[in-house]
C-alpha cells in the first residue's frame, strides 16, 4: 500500500497572521523611513551647536546660565560668535560671508586706536577697542552689534578676542608678507635663507610685540565744533592729501585708483573706497571715530594712514568735511 502523504496544513491562525504581516510590511517600511527621517534631519540641518543650544541658535538674548560676576568668555564666544567666526576664532564659521568674518591675529584688526600699526602694518586693537566694536557692531557689514549683553559679558567676550590672537599666528602672516616680497624682488624666494633661524626669531619678535597693544594716543578733546570756514578747509585738504584719488572729488568712492584692478586688500579681497556721501562708517560715526580712521587708516585694506604726513588742525578739518558729505 501506499500511504499518500498530504503536504502539512498550516493552521488557519498562522496563516491569517502572515497575511496581516505581508499587509503591514511596506506600511511598517514606510513609517519606518519617515520617522528615521524626522529623527535625522534636524541634526543634519542644524548649525554645530554651542554649550547651550542643540541647534546653535541663541534661545534667549542672554544665556542662562553664565556667572553674572565672572562670565566665560569662551563659551560665551562659542555660543555668540562661533557660527561666523569659527569655533577657534579663525574666520572659518558656518555662515559664508562676505566680507568674511575676522580671522583674529591673521587679519588685521581694522577698528583700532593705537599707534603700533607703524611695524608690521597691523593694527592692534585696545579691549575698549574691541568692546566698542561689539557694542556697536559694524554697520553695512553681517558683524552685529551686542550691545544688549550685560558690561561683564562684553569685557569677557573682548578679552576672549584678544586670547585669539595668537604669536605664531602673527609669524605666519608676516612669513606670507616676506615670501610675497621675495617672490616680486629679482632674488626670489629662498626657503633656506628667507626662513633662517635669525630671520625667524625676528619675526617672532615683531609679532610678540604686535600681539601687546601699543599705546593710544591723545585725541582732541573735546572735538572742535564744525562750521562752514572748518568745511571748506576740510575741503582742500581732502584735495590736497590725495583722499580725492580713492574717494574722488565728491566723495561718491569713485576716484581713479578705485577703477584699477589690482585694488586690493591685503587677503585678496577688491578693495572700494567709501562712498562718503552713504553715511556709513565702520568704525563708528562720531567725530573722534573718522579722526581715528583717518590718522591710523584701516589696517589690511589700502585706507592709508595720514596721521604722519597731515597736521591735528587739518585732519580736524578733514574730519569736518568728511561729516559734512553725509546727505
Ligand atoms: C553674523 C555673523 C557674525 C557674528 C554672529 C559675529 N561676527 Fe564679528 N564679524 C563678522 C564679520 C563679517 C566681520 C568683518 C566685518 C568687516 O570687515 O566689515 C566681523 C568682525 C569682527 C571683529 C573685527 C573688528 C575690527 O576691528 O576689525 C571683531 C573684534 C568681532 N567681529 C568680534 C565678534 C564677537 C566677539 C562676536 C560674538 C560676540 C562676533 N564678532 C559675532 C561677523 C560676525
Ligand atoms: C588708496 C586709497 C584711499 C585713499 C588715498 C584714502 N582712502 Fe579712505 N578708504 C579707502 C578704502 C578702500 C576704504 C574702505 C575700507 C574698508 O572698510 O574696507 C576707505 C574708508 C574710508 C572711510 C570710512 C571709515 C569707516 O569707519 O568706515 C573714511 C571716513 C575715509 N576713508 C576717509 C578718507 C580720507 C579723509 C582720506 C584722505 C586723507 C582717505 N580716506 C584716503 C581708500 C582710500
Amino acid at each position: 500500500m501506499i500511504e499518500t502523504v498530504s503536504p502539512p496544513t498550516i493552521p488557519f491562525r498562522l496563516r491569517l497572521l502572515m497575511r496581516g504581516f505581508l499587509f503591514a510590511a511596506p506600511f511598517v517600511l514606510i513609517g519606518g523611513v519617515m520617522w528615521g527621517g524626522f529623527r535625522v534631519w534636524p541634526l543634519l540641518s542644524a548649525q554645530p551647536a554651542g554649550p547651550y543650544s542643540q541647534s546653535g541658535l541663541a534661545p534667549t538674548t542672554s544665556l542662562p546660565d553664565v556667572n553674572p560676576e565672572n562670565p566665560d568668555g569662551y563659551k560665551l564666544f562659542q555660543f555668540h560668535c562661533a557660527n561666523c567666526h569659527g569655533a577657534h576664532g579663525d574666520g572659518v564659521g558656518l555662515a559664508g560671508l562676505t566680507p568674511r568674518a575676522r580671522y583674529f591675529g591673521y587679519d588685521k584688526f581694522k577698528f583700532v586706536s593705537t599707534t603700533n600699526a607703524a611695524k608690521t602694518g597691523g593694527g592692534m586693537p585696545t579691549d575698549d577697542d574691541i568692546h566698542g566694536v561689539l557694542r556697536r557692531g559694524i554697520a553695512g557689514s553681517p558683524m552685529p552689534s551686542f550691545g544688549h549683553l550685560p558690561e561683564s559679558q562684553l569685557r569677557a567676550l573682548a578679552a576672549q578676542v584678544r586670547k585669539f590672537v595668537r604669536v605664531e599666528v602673527i609669524v605666519a602672516r608676516l612669513k606670507d608678507i616676506v615670501k610675497a616680497k621675495a617672490m616680486l624682488s629679482d632674488e626670489g624666494f629662498e626657503e633656506k635663507s628667507d626662513w633662517s633661524p635669525a630671520a625667524l626669531d625676528k619675526m617672532r619678535l615683531m609679532a610678540t610685540k604686535e600681539v601687546e597693544a601699543g599705546l593710544s594716543f591723545e585725541l582732541p578733546t573735546p572735538f572742535p565744533q564744525s562750521t562752514p570756514e572748518a568745511v571748506a578747509r576740510g575741503k582742500l585738504v581732502f584735495e590736497k592729501a590725495a583722499c580725492v584719488s580713492c574717494h574722488g572729488a565728491n566723495g561718491l568712492g569713485d576716484g581713479p585708483q578705485s577703477k584699477d584692478a589690482k585694488f586690493l586688500n591685503e587677503n585678496g579681497t577688491k578693495a572700494v573706497p567709501r562712498d562718503l556721501t552713504a553715511g556709513l562708517f565702520k568704525g563708528g560715526d562720531s567725530p573722534h571715530h573718522i579722526y581715528l580712521r583717518v590718522f591710523l587708516g584701516i589696517p589690511g585694506t589700502p585706507m592709508p594712514m595720514s596721521g604722519l604726513t597731515v597736521s591735528q588742525s587739518d585732519l580736524i578739518d578733514l574730519v569736518h568735511f568728511v561729516k559734512s558729505l553725509d546727505r
